[in-house]
């Protein structure tokens, strides 16, 4: 939790201005009566009551008007704040947000847990969640908090130029915020580039025993599998997955990183990895896990047809953001170029802002065709892919 004090703060000030107006009021009362009482002495006792009905009215409406400076005065206090909800834990996330802060005195209280955590704790919450901003990770997961309605579309002109439109929602609840492209590695020592072309290939009987890829259990390899379905129908995209399964080198177990210390342990031969990982081990304290890194090349697949897999990690308004202006002005900022340039540096993916530059560890890799089928695609398609991996045994 970053920052809490400001909201906190405006609550004393409501606290203190309630406490305090009765007592004025009634003080105000009393010497009207006082007064009042003087005047009219000599007057009938019809006009003494309108009299005092009147001073009455006068008491109320004077309440009300206090009561309404005492909210706008607070409404424009909680309006220098936002909540966000992020599964991100990065040193750099914070520094990103403790800029923002300076720059426009927005306080940002951040709320974090896992991705589907957050997601179901803003769909408990309902109406009443302070949330005003989600960023999690994959398609697939922004396409279900869509349908699970806890976004709602962020109208910005900003971020919907900015945001090419096979990287967004079409009804603008989420944005992709960081790019990764789902490649194939492979051990430098035993493979060539010129033995690796597709995703398709791999089911070729040369990999035999030597693919190497994370469970199906795995949100990344579902919106994969997705990809699939959508670029070559459902059954292509199933014999796909049992050609894949035939060539396993082994059960699929552990995460992406795993997959490339297989390599670098003998286990396989390629692997189907998000590139970040690559950077992960390459700038790794862990010796061993750097050797990995190295031990590997990046190929980008499909390079002469649709491209390489696309994923994101993305941003949407939350649906009951009680702090909407700030929200969107956040998420404008996380999208400017700069920031872009940051974000990806720190997390080794590609900028969403085509404007950004990338990082020279991501320019070593050099440029590649992308695979820009819309990524709510993978969303629509994730169940469909999961009862296929079902289908075909991959575990
Ligand atoms: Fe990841």
């Amino acid at each position: 939790m970053l920052v809490l004090g400001q909201s906190r703060m405006g609550g004393h000030i409501i606290k203190n201005n309630l406490f305090l107006l009765p007592i004025s009021l009634f003080r105000l009362n009393i010497n009207l009566y006082f007064c009042s009482s003087l005047i009219f002495k000599n007057a009938s006792s019809m006009i003494k009551r309108i009299f005092y009905i009147l001073i009455a009215l006068a008491t109320v409406s004077c309440a009300n008007d206090k009561s309404n400076e005492t909210n706008t005065a607070t409404n424009s206090e909680e309006t220098k704040e936002l909540t966000l909800y992020t599964h991100r834990h990065y040193d750099t996330d914070k520094e990103i947000f403790s800029a923002f802060e300076e720059q426009t005195g927005i306080k940002i209280n951040v709320v974090k847990a896992s991705a589907d955590e957050l997601i179901q704790k803003m769909e408990t919450e309902g109406s009443q969640s302070p949330a005003d901003v989600l960023i999690t990770v994959d398609a697939g997961r922004l396409v279900r908090a869509k349908a699970k309605g806890i976004l709602q579309s962020a109208e910005s002109e900003v971020l919907q130029s900015t945001v090419p439109a096979y990287l967004k929602d079409a009804d603008n609840n989420w944005f992709g915020l960081t790019k990764r492209a789902r490649v194939i590695v492979y051990d430098k020592e035993k493979v060539s580039t010129e033995d690796l072309s597709t995703y398709e290939d791999l089911t070729n009987e040369k990999w035999n025993k030597k693919v190497l890829i994370r469970s199906s259990g795995n949100i990344y390899n579902q919106s994969l599998m997705a990809s699939l379905i959508a670029n070559l129908g459902p059954d292509n995209a199933k014999e796909w997955a049992a050609g894949m399964v035939n060539n396993f080198a082994r059960d699929p177990k552990g995460n992406d990183r795993d997959q490339v210390k297989a390599i670098l342990a003998g286990e396989g031969e390629v692997a189907i990895v998000n590139t970040y990982y690559l950077g992960k081990l390459l700038n790794s304290k862990d010796s061993m896990e750097v050797a990995a890194g190295q031990a590997v090349g990046v190929f980008f697949p499909n390079q002469e047809d649709r491209g390489a897999h696309i994923n994101v990690s993305g941003i949407g308004l939350a649906k009951y953001a009680p702090h909407k202006e700030n929200a969107i002005m956040f998420m404008e900022y996380l999208l400017s170029k700069d920031v872009q340039e940051r974000f990806a540096e720190a997390n080794y993916e590609y900028p969403v802002n085509p404007e950004a530059e990338q990082s020279d560890l991501l320019k070593s890799w050099g440029s590649f065709v992308e695979d820009k089928l819309p990524l709510n695609k993978l969303g629509e398609l994730n169940k469909e892919a999961v009862i296929k991996f079902d289908e075909v045994n991959w575990k």
